[in-house]
């Protein structure tokens, strides 16, 4: 499958010299957000290599998730091993630096951040505390707390809090699902008149341990999966709309390996990411699965069932892949992976469009031991977070 800036530049034909150089340029279109202990890079990708740069080094802090605001070239990001949110800057247009512009206080533990549909309101979810923070970042300058929201409901005795692990915006632009692992629910959120009101939660089965969810819209419908970190399953719904508030239908639940699949140690195993494509390709990362690596297992939505139905399971080439996200071409030809462990930390592959189906061997790797942080070699220090900008 050639990309379609290749395509034009072959049916171009003559001028043999001419490919090279338009193929850089195209290439060069692909910049990442990478993030992992007491590191954060940029990246580029040119679909065959990641050029890495270092832009923030601080021992101690964990900048596992970032959102990038293009309007302000402002890069926001947890420390979930801290309570701040930092704030850094892209200097101009090229975006080849990223400076640190400021810190502001939150709940600490925060992994997971989302904007509000015009980006003025961002929501940052406490895996350490199980609060949800609501920031104005309509400004230019440091993020201003506007919120605290507090999740209620029993708590699972073996998580003993209530533990907010994502926020995700729905395709109507109103509610956010954020999944609280920690209370076996989906806390729903509603940001009408800067609200941010839980409105709605949802019990799912206990030790469910739901963790990062995507929409899926088909039509006039919509639909709504979800990961289970502590199940190894993924839950699938359709979305309810009346009574003003988003309500959820259950369809599905089934392993995060497929029916014939499983991990090698089952009590490891902690399902992780999910990533969609064309709202029909659902990726579920698969990790500390205890096998050599760990996977990534490839699901397609049917809008006739509804279903949701495994296709295939890819080696991640590396362990615990804690991030997995598409590339921002309209067709999404890549998925990125962020292994935390095993050889390779920075993973990509090529997707076909059509079948959603992954290439075995990744297009690009970069290795956990040119990502790793300076000072002594711990497990698991390689990226968390990877997403294109
Ligand atoms: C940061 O937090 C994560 C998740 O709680 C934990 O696994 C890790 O050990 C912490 N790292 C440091 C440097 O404290
Ligand atoms: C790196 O980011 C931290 C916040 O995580 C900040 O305190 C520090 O000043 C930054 N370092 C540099 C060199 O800008
Ligand atoms: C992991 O290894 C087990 C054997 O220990 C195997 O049955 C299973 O299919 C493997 N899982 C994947 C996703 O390859
Ligand atoms: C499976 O995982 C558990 C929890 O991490 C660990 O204690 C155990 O040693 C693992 N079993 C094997 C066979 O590696």
């Amino acid at each position: 499958m050639l990309l379609p800036s290749l395509i034009t530049v072959l049916s171009l034909g003559s001028m043999a010299t001419a490919v090279p150089t338009t193929r850089a340029r195209a290439a060069a279109s692909h910049k990442l957000l990478v993030g992992g202990p007491a590191q954060i890079f940029t990246a580029n990708f040119d679909g065959s290599s990641f050029d890495v740069t270092v832009a923030n080094t601080t021992a101690g802090t964990g900048p596992s998730w970032m959102r990038y605001k293009d309007t302000t070239k402002t890069v926001y990001a947890v420390d979930e091993n801290g309570s701040n949110l930092n704030q850094f800057k892209f200097a101009d247009e090229s975006r080849q630096s990223l400076t640190y512009a400021a810190s502001v206080e939150g709940s600490a533990g925060v992994v997971f951040l989302e904007f509000n549909q015009d980006k003025t309101r961002m929501v940052g979810a406490s895996y350490g505390t199980g609060t949800i923070d609501v920031w104005d970042v309509s400004m230019d300058g440091p993020p201003k707390l506007i919120k605290k929201v507090t999740v209620e409901g029993p708590v699972n005795p073996k998580q003993g809090t209530h533990r907010a692990h994502q926020a995700r915006l729905d395709p109507s632009g109103r509610f956010m699902i954020v999944p609280d692992l920690g209370g076996d629910q989906l806390v729903v959120l509603d940001t009408k008149d800067d609200k941010y009101e839980i409105v709605n939660t949802v019990s799912l089965f206990a030790d469910a341990g739901p963790r990062h969810g995507e929409f899926i819209k088909a039509d006039d419908k919509t639909f709504y999966t979800v990961v289970g970190e502590t199940s190894n399953k993924v839950m699938f719904y359709q979305v309810d709309y009346s009574d003003d508030k988003l309500g959820l239908k259950e369809i599905s639940t089934q392993s995060t390996y497929g029916p014939d699949l499983g991990p090698a140690n089952a009590t490891s195993a902690a399902a992780g990411a999910i990533a969609v494509a064309s709202n029909k390709h659902v990726y579920i990362s698969n990790r500390f699965s205890g096998n050599e690596t760990d996977s990534i297992a490839h699901f397609v939505f049917d809008a006739a069932g509804p279903s949701l139905n495994f296709a295939s399971s890819t080696s991640s080439r590396g362990i615990s892949p804690r991030a997995i996200s598409l590339s921002n071409d309209e067709t999404s030809n890549y998925l990125f992976v962020a292994n935390q462990g095993g050889d390779n930390g920075l993973v990509a592959f090529m997707r076909c469009p059509s079948s959603g189906k992954l290439t075995a061997e990744p297009v690009a790797v970069k290795v956990n031991s040119e990502l790793n942080p300076p000072g002594p070699q711990i497990p698991n220090a390689g990226p968390q977070f990877v997403q294109e900008i």
